[in-house]
């Protein structure tokens, strides 16, 4: 997902601009840039790979001006690199984009035809080119974003200025989020409000198709019939001290040591949602679960807890799946969207196509007035505080944790559980927060055993029933931290293929928490011992037969089978953790990756 920062105001753009993106670095990007008009004339920087490059060529360069626009680019047309880098400028029109152009041929060709310079290979610059040629005609910025907006299809937002008007900033949301934050003396329009929450508490957050017309410190809104709308702005309470890395060395560490924590948080806030809350749901029949990555493991997660405990029928869907299948979606349906960034554009999508089919969309999100949180007919909130690793970690288990309380409560409304069973779920979700930092005094031993794993060609990641998401979830860890090839699969799965992998290359990790499928799960896990497998396991207490198996194991506290998958996922955190690390991986921002995916 780019970054997008805007300014307009007394402070000095270049500062206020960087200081912004480095807010945003956390979301992953490969270039960067900025453009600031100084007397008249655009001054432009920019620079391929992380910000400090960008840093380097700026040190010495002297801003005099008020407006500037920034970004940090996630490649999508055009590989990474300073001409394709943002800002894109065109005569005197200088812009910023997220997002794609889905016509973005057609209006290259136009364009070449007309004589037109290409000096990238991205769609973001041919909107530039048609903002410099309408300007040509309009004289007024404003006219000129409105008409070419027209020709544009896809999910984009772009952020324009033009030399002529220093006192004046355009802005268009379609998909990728743009919120306009609102200082005594100064504008912002930025990605996320983090880029601008050191300047100002107050933003409003742009719905698709809207413009904000920025002039002085007059700030306009208007849709995309060019009918002006009145916005109110949204008090966010966030502090920079929760971006801050508290000493930890990657802000991936701190958000699994915030864990204990953020469960609590997650837990107490569920249980005390209002008693007529269960009600709202009287008339569903079926739930259906969409999400992506890590959230689409919390949603498979949310299926054991829903059919277990509420006996409600429970279908999980990849999002990107989901929208694209014509689901069979009923009236009385509750659509579940499980989203941390509130912005992954799967996922909206299929929320989008679940409410039009007419289900109820509930939304758990992490990230409040996000796209998703304001486009649900129900918000829950993971309130797992700011996650800025891309590798999501705290916002998992505080979904895992929140959709066992909300399966809980109504299973008891629905008379699927008796007030005994529910008491004694309700205390093993209160014992958690102590029962994960007892966990997290594994770390040491992972940071010890990192030189080990890297022996391994290949993991494969096993659990039946509610470990198997878990399994799934630990096997993503390690892709996207490790870069190293793993797979997580249902442990009844072994003999129909899997089984064939294994070798003395292949670490299997099988979670086994005491529960109806250990047996099983042992034995299966000695079928691999036998062809030669190296076994990581993790199982509850003490286990003699299963350590005397495995060349590591690890043993969780005693808990309920609803609490063991939000255990067992600590060690899988701290391992794919200290081995990228060990690797000497980017771990808080990894390769190829975002934080939020806002394009499909
Ligand atoms: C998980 O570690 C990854 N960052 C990724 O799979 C992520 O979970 C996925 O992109 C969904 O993001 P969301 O929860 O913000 O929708």
């Amino acid at each position: 997902m780019c970054g997008i920062v805007g300014y307009l105001g007394p402070q000095n753009p270049k500062d206020i601009i960087l200081q912004g993106l480095k807010k945003l670095e956390y979301r992953g990007y490969d270039s960067a840039g900025v453009a600031i008009l100084d007397h008249g004339i655009f001054k432009r920087v920019r620079a391929e790979g992380k910000l400090v490059n960008l840093e380097k060529k700026l040190v010495d360069e002297k801003f005099e001006g008020h407006l500037g626009i920034g970004h940090t680019r996630w490649a999508t047309h055009g590989v990474p690199s300073e001409r394709n880098a943002h800002p894109h400028q065109v005569d005197g029109i200088s812009l910023v984009h997220n997002g794609i152009i889905e016509n973005y041929l057609e209006i290259r060709e136009d364009l070449l035809k007309m004589g037109a310079l290409l000096t990238s290979e991205t769609d973001s610059e041919l909107v530039a080119h048609l903002v410099a040629l309408e300007i040509k005609k309009t004289k007024d910025l404003f006219l000129a974003v409105k008409s070419i907006l027209l020709r544009l299809r896809g999910a984009f937002s772009i952020v324009v200025i033009w030399d002529q008007k220093p006192k004046e900033m355009i802005a268009f949301k379609d998909g990728p989020p743009l919120i306009v934050g609102l200082g005594p003396e100064e504008t912002f329009i930025v990605s996320d409000v983090q880029a601008a929450i050191a300047h100002t508490s107050e933003f409003v957050y742009l719905e698709d198709r809207e413009v904000v017309w920025i002039q002085n410190k007059e700030v306009r809104f208007f849709d995309d019939q060019g009918n002006e709308v009145k916005k109110a702005p949204v008090h966010v309470a966030w502090s920079e001290d929760q971006m801050d890395k508290m000493g930890f060395p990657h802000y991936m560490l701190k958000e699994i040591y915030e864990q204990p924590r953020a469960i609590a948080h997650a837990i107490k806030e569920t249980f005390q949602i209002p008693a007529d809350f269960e009600s709202q749901f009287d008339q569903v029949q079926k739930i259906t679960i969409v999400a992506c990555g890590t959230s689409y493991y919390a949603a498979l997660m949310g299926k054991y807890y829903f059919e277990k405990l509420a006996r409600i029928p429970c279908e999980v869907d990849v999002a990107s799946e989901f929208r694209y299948r014509n689901p069979l979606i009923k009236k009385n349906d509750l659509v579940i969207a499980i989203s941390q960034s509130g912005e992954t554009a799967d996922t909206l999508s299929a929320a989008r196509l679940g409410k039009s089919k007419g289900a109820l969309l509930l939304s758990i999100c992490n990230v409040k007035n996000s796209s998703l949180d304001r486009e649900s007919h129900i918000q829950m909130y993971m309130n797992s505080g700011i996650e800025v690793g891309v590798a999501s970690t705290k916002a998992f288990t505080c979904s895992l944790a929140l959709l066992n309380v909300l399966a809980l409560r109504l299973g008891l409304y629905r008379n699927q559980i008796q007030k005994p069973e529910f008491k004694e779920q309700e205390e093993a979700l209160k014992a958690l927060p102590s029962q994960v930092e007892a966990i997290l005094s594994y770390d040491k031993y992972f940071l010890e055993a990192s030189d080990a794993f890297k022996e391994f060609k290949g993991f494969l990641y096993m659990g039946r029933g509610v470990s198997y998401p878990i399994a799934m979830e630990g096997a993503l860890k390690m892709k996207e931290l490790a870069y190293l090839h793993a797979e997580g699969y249902p442990a009844g799965e072994m003999k129909h293929g899997p089984l064939a992998l294994v070798d003395a290359n292949i670490a299997v990790v099988m979670i086994l928490p005491l529960d109806e499928h250990f047996e099983k799960s042992l034995s299966n896990l000695e079928e691999a011992k036998a062809r030669g497998g190296k076994i990581i396991s993790l199982s509850t207490g003490h286990q003699p037969k299963l350590k005397k198996i495995s060349d590591r194991y690890l043993s969780l506290p005693k808990a309920h089978w609803s609490t063991n998958p939000i255990l067992s996922v600590i060690p899988l955190q701290l391992m794919a953790y200290h081995l990228a690390d060990s690797l000497g991986h980017d771990v808080d921002q990894p390769r190829n990756l975002a934080k939020s995916v806002t394009v499909e």
